[in-house]
């Protein structure tokens, strides 16, 4: 459960997921992956994707890919109107169980927007380091891409 008392189930992503995570997506990108992105993700082998539901809906997603000793979050959303709810913890929670399964012991990588500050916070509170700048990574608008990283040892 998540705090302010939002009920949540996490669960793994599949197919008929992919229009809610898209909609989701389209809200809290500037430069959205479309749905075939989701799909093509649903179709690798080192893909890990989850979605979080409040009452049925869809309110979040994650996607991150584990290759040998590296993972890499590639997406993590969640609806606007229940972010701070902890619900992107949650979501990130769920991701950390997954590769302690795995036995990963290596790094977490992901990029962000420079000027993506909730994100980057985000990340800080979850021990996640700034490694360092990639320049215009981004494009719809141009931006460099702040590169973190995590340490599972
Ligand atoms: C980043 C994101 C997934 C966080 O999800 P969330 O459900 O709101 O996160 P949580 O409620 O679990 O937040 C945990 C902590 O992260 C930090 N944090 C989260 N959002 C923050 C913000 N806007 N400003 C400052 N700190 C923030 C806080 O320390 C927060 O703890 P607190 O609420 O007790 O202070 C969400 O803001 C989001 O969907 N953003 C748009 C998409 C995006 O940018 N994704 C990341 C791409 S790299």
């Amino acid at each position: 459960m998540a705090k302010k008392n939002i009920q949540t189930i996490i669960r793994t992503m599949d197919y008929s997921d992919v229009t809610s995570v898209g909609a989701i997506e389209k809200l809290s990108f500037p430069s959205p992956w479309t749905e075939r992105s989701f799909k093509h993700e649903l179709e690798n082998d080192y893909s890990i994707n989850y979605v979080v539901l409040h009452v049925d809906v869809i309110i979040g997603y994650l996607c991150a890919q584990e290759i040998l000793d590296e993972a890499q979050i590639l997406k993590l959303a969640v609806l606007t109107e229940y972010r701070r709810c902890g619900i992107g913890t949650a979501l990130l929670n769920a991701l950390f169980t997954a590769l302690k399964q795995h036995k990963f012991t290596g790094k977490i990588f992901l990029e962000a927007r420079l000027s993506n500050s909730s994100a980057i916070e985000f990340y800080k509170k979850h021990n996640f380091r700034c490694l360092h700048i990639r320049k215009d990574y981004y494009f719809k608008p141009v931006e460099d891409a702040l590169v973190m990283m995590l340490d599972m040892l």
